[in-house]
């Protein structure tokens, strides 16, 4: 039996390769796939898996991550309980890309390292349920470990235990999430060897920067005018806004199961890029169609963030999303400072904004016609209020 794992080189999935080889009698192809997570990661995967795996892969997928799932979240603004959901948008691409390893090597399993308490195990399984008629195994759900009994696993098979993380990470070019240790007590200030991306208050520059991002038909385009692939313009907002130290988030969240978690993230990108795509929505969009974005980013974000990104509600809103978008076109430019994040200005072609109507210098709008909507203006409160005084 031939199954394909899902690898990223940490504990759960490397004790996952002898489990599977052990306790189900199958060849292990272990597929990394490459979001943008720390090159070392991916080195040690590949180390890992040369020693313990019948044959690996490492898949490039950081172009189709950024263009087909970052940039529909940033023309969504979509965030989740104050999560802009990296790790979520990233498991659909990472479950699509090891589905199509295992249809090139004709595995009829695919495996995951997913616990049984979290949410990766629905966004992978409902994807590759979705493309895929493999069976799926999870064996560290199906003989319920713990890290303690995993981490005892390994020592009695002779597995080098991938080099020691104090905590528990995903990475990717849209974010990390950092959890695990003592950050699952929630009344702890995260330490400050929790962060790799972003700069502390104290190390953040003494002096402010701007920086301008060029949005066209709703994503980024260039920044402080150069023009840049999209990964790039990842990497770039990624760069600027964490040595500024902004994108540090700590919440408490709500997951698929119900439980609630305490989660670190740094997402320093996605905290500039959707900041000022809001700011450009707001100069470009209409009143109700902003109320009406409110809604969707919403919706759209609770998909992701529940492992439905296959449900045809996504595409729908897609559609939507990419039709009020076509107007989202300009430039924003925002001051970093401290941690602190300000949008000072913004252009574009599509404004709304007028300012012959709105400035008190000029007559465009004649003030004497708008008296009589003045006059009728809350007149139920008014009834109301006669009526008590
Ligand atoms: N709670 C987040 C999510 O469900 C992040 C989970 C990331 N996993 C981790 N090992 N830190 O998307
Ligand atoms: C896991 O529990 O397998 C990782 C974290 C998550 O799925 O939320």
């Amino acid at each position: 039996n031939k199954a394909v794992l899902a690898f990223s080189g940490g504990l759960d999935t490397t004790v996952c390769i002898k489990l599977l080889e052990e306790k189900y009698n199958m060849n292990v192809i272990t597929a990394c796939v490459d979001v943008g997570q720390d090159k070392e990661d991916i080195k040690q995967a590949e180390t890992i898996a040369k020693k313990y795996s019948y044959k690996h892969y490492t898949i490039d997928a950081k172009d189709e991550f950024v263009e087909e799932y970052v940039y529909r979240a940033i023309k969504a603004n979509a965030i989740y309980e104050g999560y802009p959901l990296s790790t979520a948008l990233a498991r659909p691409l990472i479950a699509k890309k090891v589905v199509e390893i295992a249809e090139k090597e004709k595995a009829d399993v695919i495996a995951h390292g997913c616990t049984g308490k979290g949410n990766d195990q629905f966004r992978f399984e409902s994807t590759i349920r979705a493309i895929s008629d493999c069976k799926i195994v999870a064996p560290i759900r199906d003989l319920n470990l713990t890290r303690e009994e995993e981490i005892k696993y390994a020592k009695e098979h002779g597995i080098e235990i991938p080099s020691g993380k104090k905590y528990s990470i995903d990475e990717n070019i849209w974010g990390r999430s950092i959890e695990g240790n003592i950050l699952e007590n929630p009344d702890v200030e995260p330490p400050e060897d929790v962060f790799m991306w972003t700069n502390s208050i104290h190390d953040a520059p003494e002096e402010p920067e701007n920086v301008e991002i060029e949005f066209d038909s709703g994503v980024p385009v260039s920044i402080n005018q150069k023009n840049l692939e999209p990964v790039e313009i990842v990497k770039k907002a990624n760069e600027i806004a964490g040595r500024h130290g902004i994108g540090r988030i700590d919440i408490v969240e709500d997951r698929i199961i119900g439980i609630k978690s305490r989660e670190i993230y740094e997402a320093p990108a996605a905290s500039l890029l959707i900041t000022a795509h809001k700011s450009l929505e707001q100069l470009t969009l209409t009143r109700e169609e902003l109320k009406f974005c409110n809604i969707i980013s919403e919706k759209y974000a609770e998909l992701i963030y529940n492992g439905l990104w296959h449900e045809p509600l996504r595409e729908d809103l897609d559609k939507m999303i990419d039709h009020m978008q076509r107007r989202v076109t300009g430039s924003v430019t925002l001051k970093l400072h401290k941690g602190s994040i300000r949008v000072v200005a913004r252009d574009s072609p599509y404004a709304l904004y007028r300012k012959e109507m709105v400035s008190f210098d000029e007559k465009a709008i004649d003030q004497r016609e708008i008296a009589g909507m003045v006059k009728n203006y809350g007149i139920q409160a008014l009834i109301y209020n006669k009526m008590f005084r």
